[in-house]
């Protein structure tokens, strides 16, 4: 039983505890250590932060950093697998620089990410996603096909791809790369010195050639625009480039496949939402809090900070629990229970303070449009595995490896326009 579970005092961040029954030990967490020890992958000792009110408190707080270099820090850069040399593509972005430099390039990129260009987005996200529906439903009808490869990772990468102006016949490329270098499986290991190279020369090479032949797209735009007379340097739109892809596709591909699992195994809810479409969006803020796609982010101390009497120095690197803080009994009722009609959205999924995630309205967007097109499409998809057979990433970046499903969907009738991009 949970009560029972004996927790080791230090939680290693790559034992079954984090990846299996995950929700279990953060209810222990929640109740018995709001901080609690755990080994990190480079076998340091953290403190890992888990309610509600303390996450909410450190991504808000000033005195809290996000940038490695003020601490000599370049662990992330090694642990990561970014090849020697690159480390600046990897670190020179937003989310790893605190005001004023966050601001700047916030400031710049955010441009493309108002709520008005998002919503703009949406008719032809939605013939994206009819055009993927429609080539599920051919492979689907007869035998099992996986939701994860054809559905859920092309739409982000579709979307982000024609955002920065990528190519389509790159797409396939991009999604491969992107894979490997957010994956913790040992089995890839080895393979992400190359990935990096390969996706950062190769937005590099884009970069040049916007530079000289610049298209209507966000990519031109951010290699043309200037702040205050001070272009963009490489290493900056690199970076850039390479987190709006990583952030934007990894995670939102797994609130795609979580999502569709939700509505598997929750077949009441599914219909509840088949009758009632104007709950999707409150729906996917549930799947998000329920189950968060980033899971953990972290934190340095810039200034020494007490949690319940607890004091960790500065200069300290550390976890913050946003999937934990997102089943708080303190902040949600029935906080285990997902729920459609909950109607809360504020969980802390995307984080919060001068980080809140950039891409939220974009991410909730696909997310809405992906899962009513998948519901309204297939009233009666079924998994074709056991559920016990299903395998998640043993990741912070959380989601389902693969998602066998049968459509035994209507023949394809889809009247909206054939678009290009969604193959
Ligand atoms: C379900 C999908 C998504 C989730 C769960 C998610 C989650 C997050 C979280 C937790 C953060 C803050 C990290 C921290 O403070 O340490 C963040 C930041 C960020 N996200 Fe997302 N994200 C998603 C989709 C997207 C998309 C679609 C884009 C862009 C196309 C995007 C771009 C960014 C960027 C640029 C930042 C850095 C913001 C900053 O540092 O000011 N994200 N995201």
């Amino acid at each position: 039983m949970m009560a029972a579970r004996q927790l080791p005092e230090v939680l290693d961040v790559q034992d079954d505890l984090f990846h299996v029954g995950q929700y279990e030990t953060y209810r222990h967490l929640l109740r018995e250590r709001p901080l609690a020890k755990v080994r990190f992958y480079d076998g340091r000792e953290l403190w890992m932060v888990n309610r509600y009110e303390d996450v909410q408190f450190v991504l808000r707080d000033g005195r809290f950093s996000n940038d490695p270099t003020k601490f000599a820090d370049l662990s992330f850069a090694v642990t990561a697998g970014v090849p020697d040399g690159m480390e600046d593509y990897f670190y020179r972005n937003m989310l790893r620089l605190d005001p004023p430099d966050h601001t700047r390039l916030r400031k710049l990129v955010s441009r493309g990410f108002t709520p008005r260009r998002i919503a703009e987005l949406r008719p032809r996200i939605k013939e994206i996603v009819d055009d993927l529906l429609c080539g599920l439903e051919e492979k689907g009808s007869s035998q099992p096909v996986d939701l994860m490869a054809e559905f859920a990772y092309r739409l982000p990468v579709a979307v982000i791809c024609e955002l920065l102006g990528i190519p389509k016949e790159d797409h396939d490329r991009f999604r491969d790369w992107t894979a490997i270098v957010v994956s913790n499986d040992p089995e890839v290991q080895e393979l992400k010195p190359d990935s990096y190279r390969g996706l950062m020369n190769f937005v590099l090479e884009l970069i040049h050639e916007r530079f000289h032949h610049p298209g209507n797209d966000l990519l031109s735009a951010l290699v043309q625009m200037r702040d205050n007379e001070d272009r963009l340097d490489d290493a900056e739109l690199v970076s850039m480039v390479f987190l709006l892809l990583v952030a934007g596709v990894e995670t939102t591909v797994n609130l795609i496949g979580t999502g569709a699992y939700l509505m598997l195994t929750h077949p009441e809810q599914a219909d509840f939402l088949r009758g009632k479409p104007d709950y999707m969006a409150g729906a996917v803020d549930e799947m998000l809090r329920y189950f968060a796609p980033v899971e953990i982010t972290t934190r340095y101390v810039a200034e020494e900070v007490s949690f319940g009497g607890t004091v960790v120095p500065a200069g300290s690197l550390i976890l913050i629990n946003l999937s934990a803080a997102n089943r708080d009994p303190e902040r949600f009722p029935q906080a285990d229970t997902f729920d459609v009609a909950r109607g809360d959205s504020g969980h802390l999924t995307f984080g919060s303070g001068v980080h809140f995630c950039l891409g939220a309205a974009l991410a909730r967007l696909e997310g809405e449009i992906a899962l009513d097109g998948l519901l309204r499409r297939f009233p009666e998809l079924s998994m074709a595995v056991p559920e016990s057979e299903l395998r998640w990433r043993r990741a912070f970046l959380r989601g389902l490896d693969e998602l066998p499903v049968r459509t035994h969907g209507p023949a394809c009738t889809t009247d909206t326009p054939t678009g290009s991009h969604a193959q």
